[in-house]
């Protein structure tokens, strides 16, 4: 199991969320955060989404999957969230060694989904 972890433009959610939906990953935590990329905040602010400082506002997503569908979450959040432009975002992908679904005790690849 994964754990990916996906910072975007708020802007993006949406078709994110709309290609996530069409490859049937449909579990997902969703977090306004405020962060800084290597342009340190400062080159993004036209983008409109300036916060405090030098922190600017994102989109975190956090999806936990079974292995075959780490592509498929890879691929909708990158083809959903990509301009081109600088502060497109970041993924990260950390192994999960365990999950349960704390209703019914369930656990692994049968708690994820
Ligand atoms: N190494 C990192 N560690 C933690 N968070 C990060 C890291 N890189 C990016 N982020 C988060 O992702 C957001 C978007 O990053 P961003 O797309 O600007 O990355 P970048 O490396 O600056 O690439 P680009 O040059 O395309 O802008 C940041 O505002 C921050 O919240
Ligand atoms: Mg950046």
């Amino acid at each position: 199991m994964k754990y990916i972890i996906a910072v975007i433009q708020p802007d993006r959610l949406d078709e994110v969320l709309k290609l996530l939906t069409e490859k049937e990953i449909n579990l997902v935590t969703v977090s306004n955060v405020v962060g800084r990329g290597r342009q340190k905040g400062i080159a993004e602010v036209y983008r409109g989404h300036k916060e405090q400082g030098s922190l600017l506002k994102k989109v975190k997503l956090e999806i936990a999957v079974n292995e075959e569908f780490v592509e498929p979450t890879v691929e909708a959040i990158t083809e959903g969230a990509r301009t081109g432009q600088i502060g497109d975002g970041k993924i990260f992908i950390i192994d999960l060694p365990e999950c349960i679904r704390i209703r019914t005790g369930e656990k692994g690849g049968k708690a994820i989904g």
